[in-house]
């Protein structure tokens, strides 16, 4: 299970700083140089997108098992193994790696990207996912890569990686946090909601 890398999750600075800045400051810092890395690579791995987000999950279950939880269709299963012929992980798996995919054809439109992490943020919220688990899935990414790309991994190939993962899960995190605020003010000030209209003249 042992995957050594510097855990994404983990960095405080990252994790206390305003996340609006962090994604921001991770795209400036996605230089032309990683943004060619991550185009190459993901032309190795995209060839095993199914068997990675199945990796990808059942690490995600096995070190930080309360992510299970966040899944009606899994939080009852208690054998991690049997996970790896479940239909249901392996389509899980493929969204978020087709996601992933996504994000790399987007590298060259920053802003496209934005918008569309930050929408699956939005999407998060409603999925009772908040975003302390987010960085979990970018090092479980890493883990589970890296025996693909074999010797082609390299310790640019790695960061290139990591900093795309805080960038989109930066803005995922932003994005829950606007959904969270807007259902808030939904719940909460009923007042100020526009009356509705009495049709019944
Ligand atoms: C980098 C982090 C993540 C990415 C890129 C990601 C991506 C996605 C995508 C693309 C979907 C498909 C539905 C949609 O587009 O809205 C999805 C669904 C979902 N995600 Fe995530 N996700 C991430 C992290 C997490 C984490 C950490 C959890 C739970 C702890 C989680 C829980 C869910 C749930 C419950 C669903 C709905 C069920 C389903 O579609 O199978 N996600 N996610």
């Amino acid at each position: 299970m042992g995957c050594a890398i510097s855990g994404l999750a983990a960095k405080p600075e990252f994790a206390e700083r305003n996340l609006e800045d962090a994604a921001a400051g991770a795209a400036a810092r996605l230089s032309d140089d990683q943004i060619q890395i991550i185009k190459d690579s993901w032309k190795v791995i995209r060839d095993d997108i199914a068997k990675v987000g199945i990796i990808m999950f059942v690490r995600l279950f096995e070190t930080h098992p309360e992510c299970k939880d966040v899944f009606f269709l899994f939080r009852d299963v208690e054998d991690l193994e049997r996970l790896r012929t479940s239909r249901e992980l392996r389509a899980h798996g493929l969204r978020v790696m087709s996601f992933i995919e996504k994000s790399v054809a987007r590298l060259d439109q920053l802003e496209r990207l934005e918008a569309l992490a930050v929408e699956l943020g939005k999407s998060h919220y409603h999925y009772n996912a908040p975003p302390k688990y987010y960085g979990y899935v970018g090092a479980e990414f890493i883990c589970a890569v890296q025996p693909i790309l074999k010797d082609r991994w390299t310790a640019e190939v790695e960061e290139a990686w990591k900093t795309l993962f805080q960038f989109v899960t930066g803005l995922m995190r932003q994005g829950y946090l606007e959904e969270s605020a807007r259902q808030r003010h939904l719940a909460l000030s009923p007042k100020e909601r526009p009356e509705k209209k009495n049709t019944a003249l």
